[in-house]
Formats: C-alpha cells, sequence, structure tokens
C-alpha cells in the first residue's frame, strides 16, 4: 500500500504523460531539428510541419476559426501577460475577480501602479462570480475584462459564456484563463465570443512544460511583448502586423510544442466531454468522502456549481505543509499545499494566509487513487483525533 505513488498534483502539471508524448518529441529531436519559418531545408520544413500541427491541434481543441490565431508562448503566464500588457494603457480600466492566480493578479496591479483603473470583483467561499456583477463594473473606460475559466484552489467554473456575452455588448475585451481547463472542460471560443484566452500546454494537454499560448479573436488590436526574428518580413524594421508573426518573436520551442501536439492529440482521441465525465465523477467522490471524515474542512462549491476536479481540504489543527508530507512520505500521494500562487482565492475561501492541501485530479487518475487518499486522510485524521488536535 505504500509502496503505491498517487500523483494528484495535476492543477500545478500533469504527470505522467502520455508516451505518445515522449515519442513526438523524441522524433522531432531527431527528424526536424532545422529552425521554423528560417531556412527552406528539409530540417526547416520538418519543424515548421511540427509547428503547424500543434497550432491546428490546439485549434481544433478551442474551436478557434483560424489556427493562425493561436499564438505559441511558453506558458499561460507569458500569455496573460501578453495579453494584459498588449490591450491597457495608462487612463484605460480593467475588471477581475477576487478568484485570480498571480499570473492576472500581478500583472494587473503592477498596470494599476502605472495608471490603469482595476475593479476586483469579489465572489462568495463558493468561488463563483455574478456574471452580472461583472456587468456592473464596467465603466465607460473599460478595455478588458480578465478573468479565470476556473479557480485553481478549488476548482469552480465561471460563467464565461455568460460572461462574454455582456462584454460584447458593451464592447468590452473579454481574456479568460483557461490553464485549469483547457483540455478538461470544453472550450469554444468562437461560439463563445471570447477575445483572449491563455492556456497552459502541460496541465490537462498533457504537453510538457515550456509550451503554452494565446487565442486572439481576429480583429483584436494587441500590441506585442517582444519584437524580433519572425522569418517573415525580414526586409522590414518594424514587427510584421499579422497573426501569429506579430506575437511569436525568436526561434520557438518545436521539441516542446510536438510534445503539445501529441498531447492535445490524446485529448481529442479520447474526448474533452469523457475526460470531463471522468473527472467530474472521481472529484464527486473525492469531495463527499472527504466531508465524511471527522475534522476535515472541505473548501469550495457545494452541489450544483460546477467545477472541475481541484479539490482543497484542511484537517483541523494540523497545518497544511505538515499534511502534505506525510501524504507524500507516508502515502506516496502527492499533491500541493499553501497558496497555489493564488492569495487572492484564499482570502475569499478564508484560508489565507495559511492555504490548504490541494489535491487536483487528472487523465491518469482512478477512483482506486481517490480511495487511497481517502484511506489516507481518514487515518490521519484519527491519529490528529488521537493525538488531541481540536
Ligand atoms: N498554477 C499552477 C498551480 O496552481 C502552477 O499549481
Amino acid at each position: 500500500m505504500k509502496d503505491r505513488l498517487v500523483y494528484m498534483d495535476n492543477a500545478a502539471t500533469s504527470w505522467p504523460k502520455p508516451e505518445a508524448v515522449e515519442e513526438a518529441m523524441i522524433r522531432a529531436m531527431r527528424e526536424a531539428g532545422g529552425n521554423p519559418g528560417r531556412s527552406g531545408h528539409r530540417l526547416s520544413a520538418a519543424a515548421a510541419r511540427v509547428v503547424f500541427d500543434a497550432r491546428e491541434a490546439v485549434a481544433r481543441l478551442i474551436s478557434a476559426p483560424d489556427s493562425r490565431q493561436v499564438v505559441f508562448t511558453v506558458n499561460a503566464t507569458t500569455a496573460l501577460n501578453l495579453a494584459i500588457a498588449g490591450v491597457l494603457e495608462p487612463g484605460a480600466h480593467a475588471v477581475t475577480t477576487s478568484m485570480e492566480h498571480n499570473s492576472v493578479a500581478r500583472p494587473l496591479r503592477y498596470l494599476e501602479s502605472q495608471g490603469v483603473g482595476l475593479t476586483v470583483v469579489e465572489t462568495g467561499p463558493d468561488g463563483r462570480v455574478d456574471a452580472g456583477a461583472v456587468a456592473r463594473a464596467i465603466r465607460p473606460e473599460t478595455r478588458l475584462v480578465a478573468m479565470t475559466h476556473a479557480s485553481n484552489v478549488i476548482g469552480t467554473v465561471q460563467p464565461v459564456e455568460e460572461v462574454a456575452r455582456l462584454c460584447r455588448q458593451r464592447g468590452v475585451l473579454l481574456l479568460v484563463d483557461a490553464a485549469q481547463t483547457a483540455g478538461c472542460y470544453p472550450i469554444d471560443v468562437g461560439a463563445w465570443g471570447v477575445d483572449l484566452l491563455a492556456f497552459t500546454g502541460h496541465k490537462s494537454l498533457l504537453g510538457p512544460s515550456g509550451t503554452g499560448g494565446l487565442y486572439v479573436r481576429e480583429g483584436v488590436a494587441i500590441r506585442p511583448l517582444a519584437r524580433g526574428g519572425t522569418g517573415s518580413r525580414s526586409e522590414l524594421d518594424v514587427q510584421p502586423d499579422f497573426l501569429p508573426d506579430q506575437l511569436e518573436s525568436g526561434t520557438p520551442n518545436v521539441v516542446g510544442l510536438a510534445g503539445l501536439a501529441a498531447g492535445v492529440g490524446v485529448v481529442l482521441e479520447e474526448g474533452v466531454e469523457a475526460i470531463r465525465r471522468r473527472e467530474d465523477e472521481l472529484a464527486g467522490r473525492l469531495r463527499e468522502g472527504l466531508r465524511a471524515i471527522p475534522g476535515v474542512a472541505v473548501y469550495g462549491p457545494p452541489e450544483g456549481v460546477e467545477a472541475v476536479g481541484v479539490v482543497s481540504f484542511n484537517l483541523e489543527g494540523v497545518e497544511p505543509s505538515d499534511l502534505g508530507y506525510i501524504l507524500d512520505v507516508e502515502y506516496g500521494i502527492l499533491c500541493r499545499v499553501g497558496l497555489d500562487c493564488a492569495p487572492w482565492a484564499h482570502r475569499t475561501i478564508g484560508t489565507y494566509p495559511r492555504g490548504t492541501v490541494r489535491l487536483s485530479l487528472g487523465f491518469n487518475n482512478t477512483a482506486a487513487d481517490v480511495d487511497h487518499v481517502l484511506g489516507a486522510v481518514t487515518e490521519m485524521a484519527a491519529e490528529a483525533r488521537r493525538e488531541g488536535k481540536p
């Protein structure tokens, strides 16, 4: 039992990656080792094909009308910074929510110090933002609403479609942070009318770290974060004005993108709906099981509020860091503890500054994994009671 390894830190990064991902990366290294879009030889063309295939795969996954609207970055944080800094300027106003990760909170706070107005719409402890409250925070000078699709702390899914509709009515751009949903929750940027959507490649898309990107709706004016070589319009002193080149300077992560394309391929083959159903069932089992253990507090959405497979809890009288350590060393359960780079969200749910123990489900988890965790927490709770912890 104790030799068993149960990985439940998929909100930090998914593991293990499918074999197809490893194989695609090795193949790219061996067979597509040129610089894409720069030279004309066969290895350069093969690398360009790898990047193109990755773009097409992501576009299909999120229903982007054209894969040129998918811009690759090194992670979701860079994509979010690109979107936020690319559309806001001093004098403009932005709206966000109290459930954001630091990758949205920090760039917005920085821009606030540079003269951008900012309104943070508070949610209740279930983490679900009221779309009407977001709409009411919009002012004449509001340029951007930036919000997470699902919380990386408690999994709550936000009413993105409704917010998108309200943003469209008011002529405001909507940026969605899909770090916790791309690959495990259906996304349709076209039908929803989302303007900008940031994703990471290394979580539910099952790709390697160092991959991610930004979907940019056609016609959205956005300034690049970096300018430089694109392999296109090399005669110009200025950045090309077409996507994806306008927002992609420098040699891309070809090997990483080969892995990303393979990861998305696995997701598409399995089907996002099927992945969603499986993870939702496991998350329900986990939440319900944890709630039944004396001394355990489970945070987050009650029945009926949609959530992805991210579950946060605490055990009365025990520090989350101690719990995380024992789960790893004694039970082989790997998870994240503390603030999850999301102090705003922890303030919102009432767990700041201590944080929680966060269990996050992924593609490979099973009901037996969940039961192993429940058994471990039951034993730890009993031990805490024996030691007289409240
Ligand atoms: N943003 C990632 C997390 O929530 C790394 O753990």
